[in-house]
């Protein structure tokens, strides 16, 4: 993979994965679902490492949906420790190599020490310009787009804002992270051939690659794969094919 490849392509601004497939990864071991969320553990360190070295400039990753609340409360609790592991090892890297931390989803929601570690890992790359890495814990895209709408109520209602002055544009900027570009490519893993609530408002023209791989199996050169799967694509973006400009720079992707 060319490392100036997405740093020339300013079309391609942001990756998003929903890392599925720990739990099945784990039972067909004969391990735990525990084990199973810790080995995707080291899958987010490889793929962030990887992210960050080809240039990508925006990473999200689906850590933990509105909807996983309905898990079994051991679980739950299991998957809630993951972070202050994650940062404890990676916090440093992070620093190291310019990345920003972004959190998306309703914090709220979240146990005290996962709220206090998350404040602090984005407090601390708050200032860095590479790699954006945002989490999507406790996401759901429906309540984002809510929570959105009610902020927008609450502007409106102050007169900040003119109902003929909202568009697409000025929506964007009430979701949890304004600055967010949409995304290009939606990789999911784990053989399921579903959105499950994830970034629906940011996917709208989003490239999608499904793989039967599990996450604590996706590997760097499973990215480059799917990366260089979107050189291949043409995005039309509803035009037609005589209209849409070609990819120029596919023939630097080794
Ligand atoms: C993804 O793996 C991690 C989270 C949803 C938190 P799963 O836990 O959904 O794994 P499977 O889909 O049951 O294999
Ligand atoms: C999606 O995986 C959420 C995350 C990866 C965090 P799920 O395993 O929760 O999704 P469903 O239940 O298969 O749709
Ligand atoms: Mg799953």
């Amino acid at each position: 993979m060319s490392e100036t490849f997405f740093s020339q392509d300013r079309s391609f601004r942001h990756l998003a994965i929903i890392m599925d497939g720990n739990g099945r990864w784990a039972e067909r071991r004969g391990l735990t679902r525990s084990e199973g969320h810790k080995a995707g553990v080291e899958s987010i360190r490889q793929i962030v490492r990887a992210a960050c070295e080809w240039r990508i400039p925006w990473l999200t990753l689906y850590a933990f949906s509105s909807e996983n609340w309905n898990r079994p409360r051991k679980e739950i609790e299991l998957l809630m420790a993951l972070p202050e592991a994650y940062f404890k090892e990676e916090l440093d890297y992070c620093i190291k190599n310019h990345i920003r931390i972004r959190v998306v989803g309703r914090q709220d929601r979240l146990p005290f020490h996962v709220r206090k570690i998350l404040d602090n890992v984005v407090c601390q790359t708050r200032h860095n310009e590479g790699l954006q890495l945002v989490f999507a814990l406790s996401y759901g895209g429906r309540g984002e787009i809510v929570d959105a709408a009610k902020r927008l109520m609450l502007d409106a209602e102050a007169g900040v804002i003119e109902r003929e002055a909202l568009d697409e544009k000025t929506f964007t900027s009430y979701l949890d992270d304004p600055e967010m570009p949409d995304v290009d490519l939606l990789i999911r893993t784990g053989g399921e051939s579903r959105v499950s609530n994830f970034l629906l408002w940011q996917s709208a023209y989003a490239e999608l690659y499904l793989t039967a791989l599990m996450w604590p199996d996706f590997e760097r050169e499973d990215l480059a794969q799917a990366l260089r799967s979107f050189t291949t694509r043409e995005r039309r973006f509803g035009k037609t094919s005589a209209q849409a400009p070609t990819r120029p720079l596919g023939k630097d992707l080794c």
